[in-house]
Formats: C-alpha cells, structure tokens, sequence
C-alpha cells in the first residue's frame, strides 16, 4: 500500500515548538527516554545549525528527525514516528528523504546514539544501511548507547 506523505522543512504548516513537544512526548511515552519540552526544542533550535524535517501524512504532521549539521557531519539528534503510524515505512521514508537533504549540503557522514535496548529504531537504523561503530557506556543513567554511522554514498 502506498501511502501518501510529503516532508516538509522548519516551522512550515504551522508547526511550533509545543507541536514537536507533543510529538515527541507521544512518541515516547512508552519508553524510559526523556521527553523533550518545547523550551528545551527552542533552545535547541536557536542554533542554526540545528533543523528539524517534519513528515505529513494529508493535514496531519505525524514525526519529525531532527539533526545538528557540523561541517560534512550531520548528527540526528531524535526521530520519532507517532505510535499509531508506525510499521509502515515513515521511519525509512524520513530517513530516506533526510539523505537527499544531507547530500546536497554535501554531508559524508551520519552520527547518531541510540539507546542499545532500542530495538525498532536499531533495526530501522540498519535497515537503512547505518552501521554500529561504538558504544558509549552508561550514556542513558542506566544503558549504554550505540553509536551509529551512515557513509553516504
Ligand atoms: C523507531 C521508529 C522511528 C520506527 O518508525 P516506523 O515508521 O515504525 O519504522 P518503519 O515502518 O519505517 O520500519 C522500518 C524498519 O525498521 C525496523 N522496525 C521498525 N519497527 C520495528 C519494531 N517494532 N521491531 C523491530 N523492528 C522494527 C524494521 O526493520 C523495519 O523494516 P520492515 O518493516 O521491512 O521489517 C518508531 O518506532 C519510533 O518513533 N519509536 C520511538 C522513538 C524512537 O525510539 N526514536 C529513535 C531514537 S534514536
């Protein structure tokens, strides 16, 4: 089944600090991680160097990535997909769409930590050719985090 979605940049469509804030909560509500409030995603994204894409499907903005652009490395910072969207590609659709973004800026390498019990999104990460390049202990209070990185081709 194809599923109709568009990615969009920033703060287009009307979406604000607390709208991400919500999202983020949503989508880790099942989870130990900490929820981002929306003064914390504002001062994250009072640096330039932090954006955020936003995935729509039809009026409904359901997950963003966003990442921190050092030079020709980008490091994503969190991705989320709201848990009733899960399961059928938006992760890998973000993903997808954040590698054409990352090439035209000519980005060569993709960081990010993920918690290490965090199977979907290790799985999601692999899937889409992210590979396990070290381990940082005790970086979650409680669990180590991988650290992944995506060459880009
Ligand atoms: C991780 C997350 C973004 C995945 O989003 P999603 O839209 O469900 O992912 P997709 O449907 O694109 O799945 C792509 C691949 O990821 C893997 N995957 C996704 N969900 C999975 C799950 N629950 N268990 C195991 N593998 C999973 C599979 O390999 C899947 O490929 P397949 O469908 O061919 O089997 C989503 O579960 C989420 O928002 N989780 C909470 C936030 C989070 O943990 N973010 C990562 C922080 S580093």
């Amino acid at each position: 089944m194809t599923i109709s979605c568009a990615v969009y940049n920033g703060f287009s469509r009307g979406i604000t600090a607390e709208k991400l804030s919500e999202m983020h909560r949503l989508s880790f509500q099942d989870s130990v991680e900490q929820v981002w409030t929306s003064a914390e995603i504002s001062s994250l994204l009072l640096n330039p160097d932090t954006q955020v894409m936003t995935l729509w499907q039809e009026a409904q903005a359901i997950g963003f990535l966003m990442w921190r652009q050092a030079g020709e490395e980008a490091e994503i910072l969190t991705l989320c997909i709201l848990p009733a969207r899960r399961g059928q590609g938006m992760g890998s659709q973000i993903l997808q769409e954040f590698y054409l973004l990352a090439a035209k800026v000519k980005t060569e390498e993709i960081f990010l930590e993920v918690r290490e019990n965090n199977a979907a999104a290790i799985s999601l990460y692999e899937k889409n050719a992210f590979k396990a390049v070290g381990r940082r202990k005790n970086y979650y209070r409680d669990q180590d985090a991988l650290i992944m990185k995506y060459i880009m081709e």
